[in-house]
């Protein structure tokens, strides 16, 4: 039986959520897609319109099939988390059951089950200031989007996941060295991201046979990284240092991903929870 995977974190064809449901799609596995509301439009546009369908081929010819996609704000766990004033922002009233507790509900409800739970989001509002001028409110933004949301996501999807299922998230090298540049928590968060790895692949093995891990990937210009405001050095920097100098493409995070959460996978994790 085809595995099914829910992927979070996807609104264009440049990040690496795209390139992961690639290589999942190619391998066989049904796809849905968790897409930021406020980018929900374009995505869906873009989808419908054919504008993606280059980014759509896979190795055999085929066009990847995202089976669904879902309106998803991984920064609000069910809907008495929301505020007033999100409930009505125009971007968000034209959308229902984008919470994270609704979303799995809704997968549930249309699926029952999946075997495969992909986080690939993070967000800092304040990402371009030094840590010592980031607000006590841009720190916590940047856990909840980027930290948080794994936690809030395994929590709500464990319970229809499958006995051997896997999750993955993204991180990056600046929650372990400095990175200058890489602000507004950003680095704290992806600390966070790795230390919490550990602990939910402790508790969600221990309880459902599940495995956690993440990735730390080398830098990829995304529209995510674009905002941080250096990524084309950050790309330079990776460039000159690594043993194999090429670049980086999203596909070869993409294909590690898709390994790792494979039973493929299932020893390297015994040893080590994070990846590089
Ligand atoms: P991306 O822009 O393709 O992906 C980030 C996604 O997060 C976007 O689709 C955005 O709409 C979504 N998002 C933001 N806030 C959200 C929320 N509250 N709820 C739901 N979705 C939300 O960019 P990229 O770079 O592919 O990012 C994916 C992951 O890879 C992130 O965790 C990022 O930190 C990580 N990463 C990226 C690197 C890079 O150089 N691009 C390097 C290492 C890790």
């Amino acid at each position: 039986k085809g595995k099914r995977a829910f992927i979070a974190g996807v609104a264009d064809d440049n990040g690496y959520g795209w390139a992961i449901a690639k290589s999942l799609a190619a391998a066989g596995a049904e796809i849905l897609v968790g897409t930021w509301v406020p980018a929900l439009n374009i995505f869906e546009t873009s989808l419908r319109r054919g504008k993606l369908d280059e980014s759509r081929k896979l190795p055999n010819g085929s066009l990847m099939e995202i089976t669904k996609v879902y309106p998803l704000d991984a920064v609000f766990d069910n809907l008495e988390d929301v505020p007033e004033d999100v409930k009505s922002h125009k971007r968000y009233a034209g959308s229902t059951k984008w919470t994270v507790q609704e979303v799995a509900e809704c997968v549930k409800e249309d699926f029952g089950s999946i075997d495969i739970l992909v986080h690939s989001l993070a967000n800092g509002p304040e990402v371009t200031k030094p840590l010592l001028e980031t607000s006590r409110k841009g720190y916590l933004a940047a856990i909840s989007a980027s930290s948080y949301s794994y936690i809030s996501l395994l929590k709500h999807f464990i319970p229809i996941m499958n006995p051997g299922g896997a999750a993955i998230s993204l991180t990056y090298i600046a929650s372990e060295r400095i990175i200058p540049g890489y602000g507004g928590g950003m680095s704290s968060a992806k600390a966070a991201l790795e230390s919490d790895t550990r602990v939910l692949a402790y508790e969600a093995g221990r309880s459902k046979k599940i495995r956690v891990n993440t990735i730390s990937a080398g830098p990829l210009g995304s529209r995510a990284a674009k905002s941080i405001g250096f990524i084309e050095k950050m790309i330079e920097y990776s460039y000159k240092n690594a043993p194999v100098q090429k670049e980086l493409l999203a596909d070869e995070v993409g294909n590690a991903a898709a390994f790792l959460v494979s039973p493929l996978g299932f020893c390297r994790d015994r040893k080590r929870r994070i990846c590089r």
